[in-house]
């Protein structure tokens, strides 16, 4: 892709919306916008142009065969997407959107193949964002969006991870401000029944199974090894997620384990003359003493680990480690999207800390 300037419009007030109206211009004439929503950036294009839609997958290099999230801004317009919403759906649309739960529905044939990878299904979110929200409103049409960054680098939490990455390639990104949750939505595939979780997200299984006591959960979900026979429903899951430069270890187990396993291996990684980074827990951060330990949160508050979890993987990285050692974290509510996110992020290196 030739190189194009990227402007950069600053949203930080309800008062500044109008700014939105540059960048909705560039959506309606099938270019790029980077822009902000309650879980990540998304890279949005006109998701009905498939030249558009073409040009989201050159600037990240993603490849072709992984299909778009479609954002609305009113419930009204999945009708115009979809041929048919399951009656299990319907509560969770009224629950749960805006927000970060994306759902897939049999699409309409004039949804473009670009921007569902060939698939006879689309995947439909409402963004809990109020510049997400104008913006699709503005633009008047739905706007495709993966996540902001490069292919395989840790999705964007701030404007300026999406600059990092997408500088050049992108006509505008605008700036928000910090992302709330951190993490990309939840997926759920509810053209089957009983519905399947694919992706676990900002909306917990939990959640979702106050709903549905019945919900499926797909191989993939928690993050662990696929097995030989591993067929992904969801194309996204079979590509390395979230990677940092530095490789990442995760070490799961009891905590004070844990906080045994990461002092050993970081002596033993340092002793090989490697820079070494730890992503540790309030509670437990001081036990490591020296070198390069970021802090996501409380064990016990994981919406701020998810909040924090891309950004400190950007952080390490700016920081020049080699290895980066995580704690591991209880895989129930946010957990499980965090922990995804981290087994992903480490290649599947994982440690088992206080076990025989
Ligand atoms: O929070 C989010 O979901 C962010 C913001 C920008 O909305 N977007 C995001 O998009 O994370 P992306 O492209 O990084 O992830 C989309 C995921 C992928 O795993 C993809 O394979 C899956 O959704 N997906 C999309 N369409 C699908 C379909 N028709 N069937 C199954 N999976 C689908
Ligand atoms: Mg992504």
């Amino acid at each position: 892709m030739s190189k194009q300037e990227t402007r950069v419009i600053s949203v930080s007030r309800r008062e500044d919306l109008p700014a939105l109206a540059e960048a909705a211009r560039v959506i309606r004439g099938g270019g790029l916008v980077a822009f902000p929503t309650e879980t990540v950036y998304g890279l949005g294009a006109n998701a009905l142009d498939p030249a558009a839609v073409g040009k989201i997958f050159v600037a990240k290099g993603r490849p072709g065969d992984n299909p778009l999230i479609v954002h609305i801004a009113r419930e009204g317009e999945l009708d115009r997407l979809v041929t048919r919403v399951p009656d299990r759906a319907r509560p969770l649309l009224a629950r749960f959107w805006p927000g970060p739960l994306t759902l897939i529905f049999p699409k309409q044939d004039h949804i473009p193949a670009e921007t569902t990878a060939g698939l006879p299904t689309v995947a439909v979110r409402m963004p809990a964002h109020p510049v997400a929200l104008a913006l699709i409103d503005m633009a008047g049409v739905p706007i495709a969006a993966p996540s902001a960054n490069l292919s395989g680098r840790p999705s964007p939490t701030t404007a300026q991870h999406v600059l990092a990455d997408l500088a050049g390639r992108v006509d505008i990104v605008i700036d928000g401000g910090r992302t709330d949750v951190g993490v990309e939505s939840t997926v759920l595939d509810v053209t089957v029944d009983p519905p399947v979780l694919l992706r676990p997200g900002g909306i917990t299984r939990e959640e979702l199974e106050e709903f549905l006591p019945d919900l499926q959960v797909d191989t993939g979900v928690g993050g662990l090894p696929p097995r030989e026979d591993f067929r992904p429903r969801s194309p996204g899951m079979k590509y390395t997620h979230y990677a940092p430069e530095a490789e990442v270890v995760v070490v799961e187990g009891p905590v004070e384990a844990v906080q045994e396993k990461i002092r050993d291996l970081a002596r033993f990684y340092r002793e090989q003359g490697l820079k070494v980074g730890i992503m540790a827990s309030r509670e437990t951060a001081a036990a490591y003493g020296e070198g390069e330990v970021l802090v996501v949160g409380g064990r016990d508050e994981l919406a701020s680990v998810a909040a924090n979890l891309f950004a400190s993987f950007r952080r390490f990285d700016a920081l020049g480690v080699d290895i980066i050692l995580a704690e591991g974290f209880e895989a129930v509510g946010l957990g499980l999207a965090i922990m995804n996110r981290l087994r992903k992020a480490a290649g599947y290196r994982i440690v088992k800390a206080g076990e025989g």
